[in-house]
């Protein structure tokens, strides 16, 4: 059953004009695209499947904040996925907003939402992750099944404040937040890319605000506490997007494992400096600094990968019928 369209009237003036705005520069076609797709870090490339794609800069839509990151555009893209002799409309948003950028989660999440006022069904959410799980190696594919949230569980969950009637119910539930038709979907798509079990995973992913990557005790605890990878992203969306009643699927490219490794014993560094030797001091400390997670290592393997992710998506859409 596709969802209903969203009653605008209801909604915050901006959702409104943003709709009209996008519609004003697309065609029939594309006013109504089918899934709704968010690119995360250096995974921009999915948008180089779109057939005649239009590109509308984020500045002219209403109700978009200004995106701060270094290696992410700024541009909503709409176009056609095709595979066969299907043609499937899409949205796409290449960048996304942060809280570590200083926006509100309920900023966060105005792109998703507008996709669900545009009639968007179904969503596609990537993101490039720390690894925490120690199976997972950089360059896996993770479908996440779950995730754990630091932010929303406390003060900055995006659905805090007056609720919006229009898009969903005050208080849902989050227990089945990962659609699992969409997961079957891309384990099959992986399979027919002859993705290995260790490139294409399943977990949980642990969101946290940012923008400092963890401390190696906030790496434990977060994998004590069930986290499979770690990131800054995605789960706001998420939210959001099953509030309004779509679908999600949400995968997490590792980008760098997080840094667990046992710490420098400072006693032992100076007695061993005492005993003529300053080795060990050194060591550990060029070790700790080519352990460290970087950004630029981060938007690195999101190239390497992006091809792979690009075509999975690819095929979970065109291969999944959503009525
Ligand atoms: N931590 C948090 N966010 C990230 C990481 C990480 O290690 N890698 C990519 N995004």
């Amino acid at each position: 059953m596709p969802l209903p369209e969203v009653d605008l009237s209801a909604l915050p003036s901006e959702y409104g004009a943003a709709v009209k705005a996008v519609r004003a520069k697309v065609p029939a076609a594309l006013a109504r695209p089918a899934w709704g797709i968010i690119c995360g870090s250096g995974l921009s490339g999915l948008a180089g499947s779109l057939k005649d794609k239009v590109e509308i800069p984020y500045e002219q839509i209403p109700g978009f904040p200004n995106s701060t990151v270094h290696g992410h555009k700024s541009i909503l893209a709409l176009g056609f996925l095709e595979q066969g002799d299907k043609r499937v409309p899409v949205v796409a948003c290449l960048g996304r907003f942060h809280m570590y950028e200083g926006h509100s989660p309920q900023d966060c999440v105005f792109p998703t939402r507008l996709f669900r006022c545009l009639g968007t069904q179904a969503i596609v959410v990537t993101n490039a992750a720390g690894g925490i799980n120690p199976n997972f190696e950089v360059g896996t594919i993770v479908a996440m099944h779950d995730h754990l949230s630091l932010p929303c569980l406390t003060d900055k969950n995006p659905l805090i404040g007056h609720n919006l009637d229009a898009f969903g119910s005050r208080f849902p539930p989050l227990s089945n937040a990962y659609d699992i038709p969409l997961r079957l979907a891309l384990f099959r798509a992986a399979n027919a890319l002859n993705l290995s079990a260790k490139d294409m995973q399943q977990g949980t992913y642990a969101h946290v605000s940012g923008p400092t990557y963890e401390s190696r005790a906030e790496c434990r605890f977060l994998r004590s506490i069930g986290g499979d990878c770690v990131g800054m992203s995605t789960v706001p969306e998420v939210i959001a997007a099953h509030h309004a009643g779509m679908r999600v699927l949400a995968i997490s490219l590792i980008t760098n494992k997080v840094v667990v490794d046992d710490y420098l014993d400072a006693r032992k560094a100076l007695q061993d400096q005492a005993n003529g030797g300053d080795a060990l001091g050194k060591k550990t400390a060029d070790a700790d600094t080519a352990a460290a997670a970087n950004h630029e290592e981060v938007l690195e393997v999101g190239k390497r990968r992006a091809e792979d992710i690009r075509k999975l998506v690819e095929t979970v859409i065109c291969q999944t019928d959503l009525d």
